[in-house]
Formats: structure tokens, sequence, C-alpha cells
């Protein structure tokens, strides 16, 4: 075994917090049954502890230490998502800790696709309760080196470097059969409508998903975002602003080449397009530019998750 998941799973066994890479981003985790385990998460994070963290599982069969309640749809996404960046939200067991759900009734649940966190999982021989490694408020960890600017050497951090998605899994509780999704994610409205056959209703702003009550995903800088030729045109005005630019492959290749940019790829793969967003706020922002411009996607399929992340970090939701 990799002895950095040794090292790891035994400091989870010991009460610590470690970070880890998951497919989606890093996550934060601790022994969802060790109350001051969890209680350092929250205290590392400077996060509200009314804000329920999500519970990593590596078996099927663990869930049952978590809920009681499995229903028919629930099953059908597991088989179609699981591991993968869906996360669910059942009824939560007696036994899981009000402090791991923010007081809520529920329990929010996934299997991240990544080697190294389903070894760390099953080498601690517990699920781990990890909220995304990244201080309260700002962009989420996509690479080892952000959790290490984050959080120093303060916690161990098991090494994955870039992770694949880089966005946040999709939350989704099923009511009534009626699939609610409470955070958009690399799964989307249609795949989840693909498995059910019904249309999921969107509660990203609801008092449902309590994350979204938290300013989420900012940068320092201030961001705006802009359709593709406004960006173009505010670029090419006269300004004493400095502005670093956040965009794809094809709208840089129109901007004279001296002026700051992040490449986030080419807009024909919103994959690649989403997996830079984080890493691409997270580097614009350190170089303190006045403003940061980002262009806007199409909202359908991914588009939607981008675009839900790009508004928040820009704080127009
Ligand atoms: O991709 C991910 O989900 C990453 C990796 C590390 O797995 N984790 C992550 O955790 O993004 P966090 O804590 O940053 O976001 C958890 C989200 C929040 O929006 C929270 O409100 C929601 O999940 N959540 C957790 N428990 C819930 C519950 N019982 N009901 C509704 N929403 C819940
Ligand atoms: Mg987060």
């Amino acid at each position: 075994m990799n002895s950095d998941v040794k090292k790891a799973a035994d400091l989870i066994q010991a009460g610590e917090v470690v970070a880890f890479p998951t497919e989606t981003v890093y996550g934060l985790g601790a022994d969802v049954f060790n109350d001051a385990a969890i209680q350092k998460i929250y205290e590392a994070k400077g996060r509200p502890s009314s804000n329920p963290l999500i519970v990593h599982i590596a078996e099927i069969s663990d869930l049952s230490l978590l809920t009681e309640e499995v229903g028919e749809e629930e099953q059908k996404l597991i088989a179609a998502f699981w591991p993968g960046p869906l996360t669910l939200v059942f009824q939560k067991k007696e036994t899981v800790s009000p402090l791991v759900t923010g007081g809520l009734n529920t329990v929010a649940v996934r299997m991240p696709a990544h080697p190294l966190a389903l070894e760390l999982i099953k080498t601690a021989g517990r699920p781990i309760a990890a909220p995304s490694a990244n201080l309260s408020g700002k962009p989420s960890a996509t690479h080892h080196s952000h959790v290490q600017n984050y959080f120093g050497k303060s916690i161990f951090c098991l090494e994955g470097g870039a992770t694949q998605h880089g966005l946040e899994s999709t939350v989704l509780q099923v009511k009534n059969g009626v699939p609610h999704i409470y955070r958009l994610g690399s799964i989307t409205p249609e795949d989840i409508e693909g498995i059910l056959g019904v249309k999921p209703v969107l509660e990203t702003k609801s008092e449902h998903s309590p994350g979204t009550h938290f300013k989420h995903y900012a940068p320092e800088t201030q961001l705006e975002i802009l359709e593709p030729t406004e960006l173009i045109n505010r670029v090419n005005a006269v300004t004493q602003e400095q502005l670093g630019i956040l965009a794809s492959s094809e709208i840089l290749s129109q901007l004279p080449s001296t002026l700051p940019r992040f490449d986030l790829g080419s807009q024909s793969d919103l994959l690649t397009i989403g997996s830079h967003i984080y890493s691409g706020l997270i580097t614009l922002d350190a170089l303190k530019f006045d403003k940061i411009l980002v262009q806007s996607f199409p909202e359908q399929g991914l588009g939607l998750a981008i675009m839900d992340r790009l508004r928040r970090a820009a704080g127009e939701i």
C-alpha cells in the first residue's frame, strides 16, 4: 500500500483531519463517528457549523451505517453514477451526529471515483466526512498545492495532483419520487432525467441547500462575467484598469498576447473548462489585478454548473 495512504488513515483513526484528492475537488476529512475530529474540520475551515458535510464511503454496504432508507430511485442513481460526482441526501440514522449534518435529520453521502480516496476510506475502515479543502468562502482546491497554500503544513495532504472534474459534486435528494437538485455539478439534470425519467426540480437557492446561504468560491479580486464579444470589446477599450482574463483558448486567441490571462481550454470541451475554473481563479487572484474578467458559457449541460460557480464567485448569487 501507498505509505502516505497508511499515514493518512492512521491520522483519521487517531481523530485528526487530513486532506485527500477526489475526482471533483480535494476534501478535508475526518472520522464521521468522532465528534471531536469533525469539530476540527469546522475550525480549520472557519466554516459555520450549520453548513453540513458530505460523508464519503468506499462500498455500497457502508450506506447502512448512515441511513436505513435507500429508495428505488436512489438505487438506480447509485447504479448509474457511483463511484462518481453525485451526492445523495438520505434520512439519517440516529447514530450520525448532528454535527456532521448541521442539525438536519438528513445526511449527504457520496462514493468518490478516485483511487486514493477509496483506498484511504477502506484503510481507515470508516466513512469519512469531508467538505471541500478550502478556507470557508474561498475557491475549492483542485490541486494539492492549493490545499497547502490554504492550510500550510498544519494539515497532512495526500497528494494526487490536479483533480479531474474540478467542480464539486451534484447534490440531490429524491422526495416522493421526484429528484431535487440542491447543487449543480458534473452530473447534469439531463443525466438524472435519463436514469429516472423524471425532470429534476432545481432548488439551488432554496432553504433545502444549506451551503448556498453562504458566500462561496470567491476570489479577493472583483470578478466580472461577460459574454465573449463583450469581453473582447472591453479589453480593446482604453482603460487604466489592470485586468486579468479568464477565458477559453478560442477567445484568448482573439486578444492581445500581452494581456495577463489564464487559459481554461477549448470551449468545445466543457469538462476541461470546468476542471480549470478554480485553478484559474486562484492563480489570477494571487496576481492582484484590479479586476478579473471571465467569459460566460452557454447554460446547458455542464455549462449550468460552470455558470453557477462563476456567478457565486462574482457575488451575483
Ligand atoms: O465534490 C464534492 O462534493 C466535494 C468533495 C470533497 O467530495 N465536497 C464538497 O463539500 O463540495 P462541501 O462541504 O464544500 O459542500 C457540501 C454541500 C453543501 O452545499 C451542503 O449544503 C450540502 O452539500 N449538503 C450537505 N449535507 C446536506 C443535507 N443533509 N441536505 C442538503 N444539502 C446538504
Ligand atoms: Mg465547499
